[in-house]
């Protein structure tokens, strides 16, 4: 599909226009306010400059997590589903939700602009501090889901959004898959609506993977959950070289493949779809040949620590390398209880255990695959275990490494999802030696499953 982007209109048709740009600055939000990751944020930059520069007014707009859901939940819990039936949701509730922190964090960015931020995104508050704006100015919106017009796709709340500016440009791909007001309703209303630099940039990457890989393409996959996966593998497997499985995933298709997997989650929804890739594909696909195990109990018990450091702003590594991974690891405070044991089990898994990373054989072998693969494409989707918790990291750092290496050689390697660059950053890999990380997690999957993108299309169409 042939998209307008930002260089489609010439430099003087953005010289004193308000722009209303779609950044996604859905980040981390800590306790005091402080963002996790901000790489979301870095990434529209580009665009941000590019407009300013050209004397753009520009607005920018975006969601932040989910206020609404975490609102329901907490009535819920809270029993006070009466008064949530009767007053809807109390804004004080969701102020957690706000978006301040990042305009703060957006105007250390970039200095040189002077950067605002009003606590709403639509109305005369909004219009009146729209009009204050000069040349080269950047406002940022408050949550646009404290409003429930925006995920309903509301015509009357897209309305009151495309009153805001005179041109349109959606730099967010890892929102591209919602049907949303901001992305969709809102952004037909415009006659100027244009793909920002980052869109631009992930459409590029993430085509040619799903339409023309560059040969010889391994694709490494892992994380729990298969059923977002499945289109993105059914769509990608005829044109993969090899599928190399890690994560709690590699359970269900090692266990469609016959091996016990002892207490392992099994994803009984989609063992016939695996059955079915498994028979067809057995030269492709590459499943664990070892495991870290341990039991629910042990796994439980390192959760919950890593939880309790994460709050101290502390958090536990072991930092094993493969040659020097124990083959048993005891923890001190629970020495007592032998199925507190973590260790590395070849082929089947007993009763009482469960995989939660890939063994030191698989590390082996997978890193190999991928680091020789010198001139090809490595794509990257989801880790290969417990990656939260250093003693289960093993496998998850050393597939980082190797991407980077794989990188260094010659390769392009792409990393989707927000787990996976996480994943990076905690083997110290840095995002400079991977050719693309994508800021989508589901987009990114929906993309390559071929699926619509209501936030792409709508820039091709004439309202
Ligand atoms: C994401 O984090 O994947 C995007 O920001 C989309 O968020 P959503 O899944 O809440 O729509
Ligand atoms: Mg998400």
């Amino acid at each position: 599909m042939l998209l307008r982007t930002l260089s489609n209109l010439d430099d003087l048709d953005y010289y004193g226009k308000k722009v209303l740009m779609r950044v996604d600055f859905n980040v981390t939000i800590g306790k005091d306010n402080e963002i996790g990751e901000d790489y979301r944020i870095r990434m529209t930059i580009p665009s941000i400059e590019y407009l300013t520069k050209r004397g753009a007014k520009l607005i920018l707009m975006s969601h932040l997590g989910r206020p609404k859901k975490t609102a329901e939940m907490e009535y819920k819990q809270t029993n006070k589903i009466q008064q949530y039936a009767t007053s809807g949701i109390d804004i004080n509730a969701i102020k957690q939700f706000s978006l301040l922190p990042v305009a703060k964090r957006l105007s250390e960015l970039i200095q040189m602009y002077n950067v605002s931020f009003i606590d709403d995104c639509i109305g005369p508050k909004v219009q009146k501090e729209i009009d204050k704006m000069d040349r080269g100015d950047i406002l940022l919106l408050e949550n646009l889901r404290f409003h429930s017009g925006e995920e309903l796709n509301d015509y009357n709340f897209s309305k009151e959004l495309a009153s805001l500016a005179d041109i349109y440009v959606n730099d967010a791909f890892s929102v591209s898959h919602r049907k949303h007001a901001s992305i969709y309703g809102g952004a037909r209303l415009f006659d100027k609506k244009l793909a920002g630099l980052n869109l631009k940039k992930e459409l590029e990457y993430l085509s040619m993977v799903k339409d023309d890989p560059v040969k010889p393409f391994i694709l490494v996959v892992g994380g729990s959950k298969i059923k977002d996966k499945i289109g993105a593998l059914e769509n990608l497997l005829p044109k993969i070289d090899k599928l190399l499985v890690g994560g709690a995933m590699a359970y269900t298709f090692l266990n469609a493949n016959g091996v016990r997997t002892g207490d392992s989650p099994i994803d009984y929804d989609h063992f016939q779809w695996i059955k079915n890739a498994l028979s067809k594909y057995p030269d492709k696909i590459v499943l664990p040949i070892d495991h870290i195990v341990t039991s629910q109990s042990f796994l439980k018990f390192k959760q919950e620590e890593s939880n309790e450091k994460k709050e101290e702003g502390k958090e536990g590594n072991y930092n094993y390398t493969f040659d020097s991974l124990p083959s048993s690891v005891f923890s001190p405070s629970l020495v007592s209880s032998p199925s507190s044991s973590v260790s590395l089990k070849k082929g089947a898994i007993e009763e009482g255990l469960l995989g939660v990373d890939i063994g030191i054989e698989t590390v082996q072998q997978y890193s190999s695959i991928i680091s020789q693969n010198s001139n090809g494409l490595v794509v990257w989707i989801g880790p290969m275990g417990v990656f939260e918790i250093g003693l289960f990291r093993n496998g998850t750092n050393n597939i980082a490494k190797s991407m980077a290496l794989a990188f260094w050689r010659g390769s392009k390697t792409i990393i989707g999802g927000g787990d996976t660059l996480d994943a990076l950053k905690k083997a110290e890999v840095s995002e400079l030696e991977v050719t693309h990380v994508s800021t989508g997690g589901g987009a990114t999957l929906k993309f390559l499953a071929g699926d619509e993108m209501p936030g792409i299309e709508v820039l091709n169409k004439i309202h």
